[in-house]
């Protein structure tokens, strides 16, 4: 019940109160929340820039179209999925499985191997980057719900320019910023607008087929 009533309460908070501090360690264990999300082979193709200096967001604030609450957040995370995670974390995943009993013999551990290989595709394709993006999306989600849960608010974000934060955070050109989540609390004295919209159910659901 409480996570339903969380997922009902979650809002995109465009106004943060400025100048909280949000301790490393709250950070972190936001972190390791987000860190329980499923994930493709369970490959966890994410990575996570946490920008807290004052002088770091208003750099990332000139990457993000001005928009002042990258500025005004306790902390804006970057989010970042890695089409690499097949290469870096593959093996990790199946000594695990192993170890665990997922997985017997060396027959089934080849098996992965090569699933891992067929599903997501050569390093640089199509297949690899949706791989990596979908996943990050599901770690992004996760983020948001656990931030709640801590009672925090959020704020995702792709109004930037993924090139010049790459360029100021040294992101490898090759890694894919889904989006930038603010995190911090409401600023005081302002109230959110009602939710905006949402389609009903029917319009966007077929039961046993597309239609
Ligand atoms: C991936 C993603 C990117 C978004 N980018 C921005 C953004 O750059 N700036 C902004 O003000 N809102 C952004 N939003 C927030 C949406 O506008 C917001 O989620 C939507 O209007 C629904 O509002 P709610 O989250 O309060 O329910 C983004 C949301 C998502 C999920």
């Amino acid at each position: 019940m409480e996570l339903i009533q969380s997922i009902k309460e979650r809002r995109s908070i465009n106004f943060f109160e400025p100048g909280v501090e949000i301790s490393d360690d709250t950070i972190r264990e936001l972190l390791s929340l987000a860190n329980l999300a499923p994930s493709s082979f369970n490959l966890q193709p994410w990575r996570v820039v946490v920008v807290k200096d004052q002088e770091r967001k208003k750099a990332l604030r000139k990457c993000a179209f001005d928009q002042p609450k990258v500025e005004e957040a306790s902390a804006v995370l970057i989010i970042i999925a890695d089409p690499d995670a097949v290469e870096l974390n593959g093996e990790r995943v199946i000594t695990s499985w192993a170890e665990l009993g997922y997985l017997s013999g060396e027959e089934q551990k080849e098996m992965s191997r090569g699933m891992m290989k067929q599903l997501y595709g050569a390093k640089d394709s199509l297949t690899r980057k949706l791989f990596a993006a979908k996943n990050a999306g599901l770690f992004a989600m996760n983020l948001m719900n656990a931030a709640r849960g801590l009672g925090l608010e959020t704020h995702p974000m792709d109004g930037f320019d993924e090139g010049a934060i790459k360029k100021e955070f040294g992101i490898p050109a090759d890694k894919i910023i889904p989006m930038l989540i603010a995190i911090g609390h409401l600023k005081k004295g302002v109230t959110l607008l009602p939710r905006a919209f949402r389609r009903n159910v029917e319009e966007f659901t077929g039961f046993d087929s597309y239609k």
